[in-house]
């Protein structure tokens, strides 16, 4: 944050004020109209707080940069492999397959699954109603069914006590996401699946480190997926991974992956398929249908770097999230806390009770530096490309995170300045809202937000 020694002051004037509460007894200065109070809160506590920002330091660029220079072989190749490896022990899972986005790693995901397990098409598989799209689009795009299934507002998974009568004698598989960084109760799923054929497939896209049951989210079901975007806990700039103890489900993944390529396969396959394939040139022999969503040999070397010192990031964020929570509990009348042990925070989420002040709060944060997002998507089903599903029943928690929550970032330089910064931005904001009721934040204030 800049502020300087003067503006530092105005900061901490505000700051007394707005901490002592309305009915205290304490002596209250008088507050200045709205329109003061705003602008100097503005323009005394703006605040440069990026969803991201420049993750590599100048010696992990030196690697890079001497990388590409010493290296005529960019595309998948031996560094991709040795952080797959990597990956895998980090992750405490037997496999790992790197691919270009969270979004692909889930599209072969339920293709190889779709191979592996025979499902036809118009099978079913159980989907959150809230969650990014590309949890739901793989499902679309094979040929499956998406049963839409509401959230809970405790950890943002699936509503478990209401999930059961998703369940039909073509429900396949259960797709369930961990949002934000919070574990779903994966053993609650299992008992609901219980004696079924039905997989549980893991969307950990925003949740790498999260644990449930002292397990790493990701290796309770039959696969789990991760994306490396900017702004998650680890990036390669795009990226994603799939993790699985399946062998079958591995060697599926990896011909997906690149085109169906038998010699994507691990060497110990290859003797087996050319005896089989005499006819074939085994360079280009094709086993199955295939995408290309692999990536390459640096977003690998980035994913080594980081791997490093993951565990510190994800200590950093948790830590962020602590003082975060304490710092919304201070408003229990407005706003609604996540907690969850095992959390690998991936944003600071608000849940406002109220939608108006949820509005009104997002932008007195936004025009004071801060970017925001809404809650993931909303309610998926409000989205054009999924109305036609809307017919499936109520789901009122997505709802609820549609119009009342949003999210503001958390990483590795999020600190107890910046986090100070948040706490007198919102004591400010309540009090204010508590003396003059709502708050017409000018929308020209707000600061223009690069979205990616
Ligand atoms: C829950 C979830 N699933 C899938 C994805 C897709 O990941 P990517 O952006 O790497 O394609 C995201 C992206 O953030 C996500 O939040």
């Amino acid at each position: 944050m800049k502020t300087n020694t003067s503006e530092k002051a105005t900061v901490m004037e505000l700051d007394t004020a707005a901490r002592l509460s309305p009915g205290s007894t304490q002596t209250i200065r008088p507050t200045p109209s709205v329109e003061t109070f705003l602008s100097q809160s503005i323009d005394s506590a703006y605040v440069s707080w990026k969803l991201q920002e420049q993750v590599f330091s100048e010696a992990d660029l030196d690697i890079l940069a001497r990388f590409l220079r010493s290296n005529a072989r960019l595309t998948q190749h031996e560094k991709v492999r040795q952080f797959e490896v990597a990956f895998s022990g980090w992750q405490g899972c037997k496999r790992s397959v790197f691919v270009n986005s969270g979004s692909s790693a889930n599209l072969v995901l339920v293709s190889a699954l779709k191979e592996l397990r025979g499902w036809r098409d118009g099978d079913e598989i159980i989907v959150p109603a809230v969650t990014w799209p590309t949890t739901i689009t793989p499902v679309l795009q094979l040929g499956l069914k998406p049963v839409f299934a509401d959230i809970n507002l405790n950890d943002l998974s699936f509503d478990y006590d209401r999930l059961a009568k998703h369940i039909t004698p073509r429900t396949r598989a259960v797709f369930v996401a961990h949002l934000l960084g919070f574990p779903a109760e994966i053993p609650r799923l299992k008992d609901i699946v219980q004696g079924r054929s039905i997989d549980i497939l893991e969307d950990c896209c925003e949740s790498l480190g999260a644990q449930c049951d002292g397990s790493k989210v990701g290796n309770l079901g039959i696969g789990g997926t991760f994306s490396f975007y900017w702004g998650h806990h680890l990036t390669t700039i795009e990226g994603g991974m799939i993790c699985m103890d399946n062998e079958d489900l591995y060697k599926l993944c990896l011909l997906k992956r690149s085109h169906g390529l038998a010699r994507e396969l691990p060497p110990q396959y290859h003797r087996a398929i050319r005896t089989a394939e005499p006819d074939l040139d085994f360079k280009f022999l094709f086993l199955t249908d295939g995408y290309n969503v692999r990536n390459t040999e640096l977003g690998a070397l980035m994913g080594l770097i980081q791997l490093d010192r993951l565990n510190r990031l994800i200590a950093r964020r948790n830590r962020n999230y602590a003082r975060f929570l304490a710092i919304c509990k201070t408003y229990p009348d407005q706003l609604i806390t996540v907690e969850r042990s095992g959390m690998s925070s991936f944003c600071l989420p608000f849940l406002f009770r109220d939608r108006e002040a949820k509005e009104e709060c997002e932008r007195w944060l936004s025009a004071s530096g801060i970017e925001t997002r809404p809650l993931i998507s909303g309610n998926l089903l409000r989205q054009p490309f999924l109305r036609s599903y809307n017919r499936q029943g109520a789901f009122p928690n997505a709802d609820f995170l549609h119009t009342n929550a949003f999210y503001i970032g958390n990483n590795q330089f999020v600190n107890e300045e910046r986090l100070d910064v948040l706490d007198r931005l919102l004591a400010r904001f309540f009090l204010n809202r508590s003396k003059h009721g709502p708050i017409e934040v000018p929308v020209n204030a707000m600061t223009k937000e690069a979205c990616p």
